[in-house]
């Protein structure tokens, strides 16, 4: 059968590249995609990106199921559109997406159904916002309401910067309407991890558990950004925390929405805050898989994610069974000269056709790429986004599958890349311990 993913980061070229491997599948489609799902076998670019346009394609072509990538596209109804064209899509509708498409919504909805999260308030008042502050002082975190492409929330280690906060976004308006309300909430210190459950409305299937690394820095320094490397598993998630985070927050996520008469069916992603006494707390809720958090998971992943994904449609990942590989995995972003605030490009990308081909018979690593198209001259690879590559090995624990990947970054080159030298810290620093 043939399959569509819709996205172009290194998130839609793992899905993808799992996907075709599947003995079902015959094509993927990726729409956009990147230089990476354009020379993969098994996948084909697509350059379509209107809703209208894909749903024409995926008809004409009789396109088996649609697995959609990041948020703006759910949060624009495209799961919603595909269904009342009577095709088969995996992700949530527009109604279910907004855990993650407002802040103000997630915390009511946390709220109602008592789901651990950090105490808060929301506002559209500049002068209530700045009275909070003045009352609750500092550490503090303010939050955008709407989407904001990771520039959405301020963590505001003084009033000064939390009062800062409030007039960037309530008065001057710098993230345009997704600031028009916000959320402040309290500081929580802890650790933080990726949850990323499949669910088909009723029944939830647990993916690997992961961590990202959201500063551009080593020593978690440095501006926010998309993440720039993650792992799986983590290894301080206990069975016990495990069970605590299914029973306290994926659960009553699921059934709390049942309950209100939304039928979440996708991928569904918890970003934790697992405090000091092991107690863990939301800190937003996404509704998509993560990036880079894809990455290494899905290089895990020894079940078929179409049977998994077919599952998820049915209503029967009851019946699902998930199988991974016993090794860690870790990937490294490569990003573009300038990332986060202006990146570069049409920078040339050398060394990856050697370890593309070798990849092709080799399990244990694999080259998910993000912002890279095919250059002007029709061969060679070239930077086109900020994060430009994930470069993602398994390994025997976090620090072997670590050196794996840096020894394979080391082969590639291109002008200015950023990229961090110790992903996976936390999980090394805790294997080592023990
Ligand atoms: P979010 O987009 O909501 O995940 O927030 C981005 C980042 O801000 C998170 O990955 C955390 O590092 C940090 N953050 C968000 N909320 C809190 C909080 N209540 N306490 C501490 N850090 C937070
Ligand atoms: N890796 C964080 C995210 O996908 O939102």
């Amino acid at each position: 059968m043939k399959l569509l993913v819709i996205g172009g980061g290194g998130r839609e070229h793992a899905l993808a590249w799992k996907l075709s491997r599947s003995p079902r599948v015959q094509k993927v489609y990726v729409a956009p995609g990147n230089a990476g799902t354009a020379l993969e076998s098994g996948l084909e670019n697509l350059a379509l990106t209107a809703i209208p346009e894909l749903i024409e394609f995926a008809q004409k072509e009789h396109i088996a199921i649609t697995v959609v990538g990041p948020e703006i596209p759910l949060a624009a109804g495209i799961v919603d559109a595909f269904q009342d064209a009577g095709l088969k899509i995996f992700g949530p509708i527009r109604k279910a997406a907004q855990l993650e498409t407002s802040k103000i919504f997630a915390k009511n909805f946390m709220q109602r159904h008592r789901i651990p999260t950090a105490a808060y308030a929301s506002f559209t008042d500049p002068s209530q916002a700045h009275a909070y502050i003045d009352q609750h002082g500092a550490p503090l975190v303010i939050k955008a309401d709407g989407l904001a492409a990771g520039k959405g929330v301020v963590v505001a280690q003084t009033i000064e910067q939390a009062h800062d906060a409030i007039n960037a976004m309530l008065v001057e308006k710098n993230l345009g309407g997704a600031g028009n309300e916000i959320v402040i909430e309290e500081y929580l210190p802890g650790i933080e991890v990726s949850f990323i459950v499949m669910s088909d409305g009723e029944h939830v299937v647990p993916l690997a558990t992961s961590q990202d690394h959201k500063r551009l820095q080593d020593g978690d320094l440095g501006p926010n950004t998309g993440g720039m490397g993650a792992y799986s598993p983590v290894p301080f998630v206990s069975p016990s925390l495990h069970a605590q985070i299914m029973r306290n927050i994926i659960d009553p996520v699921i059934q709390g929405l049942k309950e209100e008469g939304i039928r979440y069916t996708g991928f569904l992603y918890a970003g934790l805050m697992i405090t000091a006494d092991d107690q863990a707390k939301v800190l937003e809720f996404n509704c998509r898989m993560g990036d880079p958090e894809t990455e290494p998971i899905m290089l895990r992943l020894k079940t078929d994610l179409l049977t998994l994904i077919e599952h998820a449609i049915n209503g029967t990942l009851d019946k699902a069974e998930i199988e991974w590989d016993h090794r860690a995995a870790l990937g490294v972003v490569m990003a573009a000269q300038g990332y986060p605030e202006n990146p570069g490009k049409g920078d040339v990308i050398n060394g990856l056709t050697e370890l593309m081909a070798e990849q092709e018979h080799r399990d244990e690593f694999h080259i998910f790429h993000a912002g890279s198209s095919i250059g002007e001259d029709g061969k060679s690879i070239v930077t086109s986004g900020g994060r430009v590559l994930c470069v993602t090995a398994l390994g025997e624990n976090v620090k072997m599958a670590q050196q794996t990947a840096y020894r394979l970054m080391d082969k590639i080159h291109f002008e200015g890349y950023q990229a961090r030298h110790d992903i996976g810290h936390q999980g090394i620093h805790y294997q080592r311990k023990k």
